[in-house]
């Protein structure tokens, strides 16, 4: 297997980001930094050749191997509702264990949901009631947790709503949020990363008037695709062993699958697409451009649809975050291009045929604000993400499922401060979720922030070293999950829980 070193460029990232911010002068919050004298470090004086990386285990990640291409790209099936009518709608998903054909000829032992592998697609409708009846066919306990979705906490299939082997329930909730590209998968304490790589993560669409009437494309598996992009190493005998492979820090894959498929290829008209794209891999953070470098338009972030169109040639995913890009493919100079990650690694392949269909693209997608009133409320919940390995911590502490770390009123906006603690190793980047809650990023180091993190929002993602800060409401009552979404920290206590009443 493949190694390459990013702690290096992790520690000198992390150090560089320290200096550039001790260079804008003293921060506004005294309590940055805590604990580390940063004045009696001559920063830009060290020498990091010196160092030792081999110690430090956790810092390395395995690298990525290019896609070859070779298998059609699929896409999960939508799922059919039980019962449909009027406004309300049902389904049944049931978490199992299987076998599927990744690889060819082989059989790998894998989970899914009412599948093999990886799970369907449910849609449902804005202002809907939805029952969703859960199954656990598994032989270890499970939940089903709601990525992203306004629930009642109870509802929302965090640690404490434990489904064992054969039990089953059935959940109700009306959607009110607006249209978006959410997504489930299991949570059960120190359980969640390995059932996440074992295959167990799917896809929900929030529709609404909004998204049904703009120009935008939407014909699922036609122009609306979703990638479900997730790293995973197998051994030798094509099996996805999670104890053999995991790694405390989060574990990286050097296959990249899309959609459950290996060596993924899309072929497809000359025409503009959307891509949903899921990172629903345990820890890894994909930086996401053309090989031939060509703009394209972000639309929608985690809770769904920006103001307006976010014109860039890259774009960073962190764990659990949902972007939706359209790619105008007539764009194209010849018959092929390539979504690539960081040092040209090829994620897909797209292939074009048949003729050029033009299309024009929405100006206005969406009417989100933040009032002033909101964006002065002082700072009344803090959270300090810190730690590697085993060592991960939210403010000091591991997850105690009998502790309540904050309370909040329902409906009511609060200001969250979010830091990413640097150390001397430099620290790492930890995406930060909150459960049941859609927020908004008020600002980064102070500033405002880039035009990537201005819609909904479920996870923000910090390099070692970075604030934010973030206006949080909550829709629903109940207790919700906080953590850092690399499933290996979260697993090792990095989260915290908070009571809406
Ligand atoms: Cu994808 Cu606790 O979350
Ligand atoms: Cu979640
Ligand atoms: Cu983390």
């Amino acid at each position: 297997m493949k190694k390459i070193i990013f702690a290096s460029m992790m520690l000198s990232l992390g150090l560089l980001g320290a200096c550039g911010q001790e260079g804008k002068g003293k921060s506004s919050n005294d309590n940055n930094m805590e604990g580390m004298n940063h004045s009696s470090m001559d920063m830009s004086g060290m020498d990091h050749s010196n160092m030792d990386m081999g110690d430090m285990n956790h810092g390395s990640t395995t690298a990525l191997q290019n896609n070859l291409g070779e298998n059609e790209l699929t896409f999960p099936d939508a799922l059919k509702p039980d019962k449909e009518d009027g406004n309300s709608i049902s389904y049944t998903i049931r978490a199992q264990q299987g076998m599927a054909e990744i690889f060819d000829g082989i059989q790998t032992e894998t989970y899914g949901y009412n599948g093999a592998f990886l799970g369907p697609m449910i849609r449902v409708k804005k202002d809907m009631n939805v029952s969703i009846h859960l199954v656990n066919d598994l032989k270890e306990d499970t939940t089903f947790h709601w990525h992203g979705l306004e629930v009642p906490g109870n509802a929302d299939g965090g640690p404490h709503k434990v489904l064992k082997p054969g039990d089953s329930e059935t959940i109700n909730f009306t959607v009110q949020q607006d249209a978006a590209t959410l997504w489930f998968h299991p949570h059960p304490m120190h359980e969640t990363g390995k059932q996440v790589f074992k295959g167990l993560a799917g896809l929900l669409y929030i529709d609404d008037d909004n998204s049904e009437q703009l120009d935008l494309p939407k014909t699922y598996g036609e122009n609306d695709f979703p990638l479900i992009l997730q790293d995973k190493t197998f051994t030798a005998d094509k099996q996805l062993d999670y104890e053999k492979v995991m790694n405390e820090d989060g574990t990286a894959g050097d296959t990249l699958l899309i959609n459950g498929v290996v060596n993924p290829k899309l072929t497809v008209d000359h025409k503009k697409v959307r891509l949903r794209i899921l990172n629903g891999s345990n820890m890894r953070t994909y930086k996401l451009r053309f090989d031939n470098d060509m703009v394209f338009q972000q639309i929608a972030s985690d809770g769904g649809f920006l103001n307006k169109p976010n014109t860039t040639n890259e774009i960073e995913v962190a764990p659990s975050e949902r972007v939706e890009i359209l790619v105008d493919l007539t764009k194209v100079k010849g018959s092929s291009v390539s979504l690539v990650n960081e040092d040209n690694i090829i994620i897909l392949p797209i292939h074009l045929k048949g003729t050029k269909e033009s299309s024009k693209t929405e100006g206005i997608l969406n009417n989100l604000s933040i009032p002033s009133k909101i964006k002065n409320k002082p700072i009344t919940k803090r959270i300090q993400l810190a730690g590697m390995d085993e060592q991960v911590t939210i403010n000091n502490q591991k997850f105690d499922p009998n502790r309540i770390d904050f309370t909040q009123k329902q409906n009511e906006t609060e200001v969250w401060e979010i830091e990413n603690m640097m150390d001397l190793m430099g620290g790492m980047k930890h995406p930060f979720h909150i459960h049941g809650t859609q927020f908004q990023v008020i600002s980064v180091d102070g500033k405002e922030p880039p035009a990537s993190l201005s819609g909904l929002k479920d996870t923000l993602s910090l390099e070692p070293g970075q604030k934010a800060k973030i206006a949080v409401t909550f829709a629903q009552k109940g207790i919700y999950m906080f953590h850092c979404h690399i499933l290996e920290h979260e697993d090792n206590g990095m989260m915290g829980q908070i009571k809406v009443n």
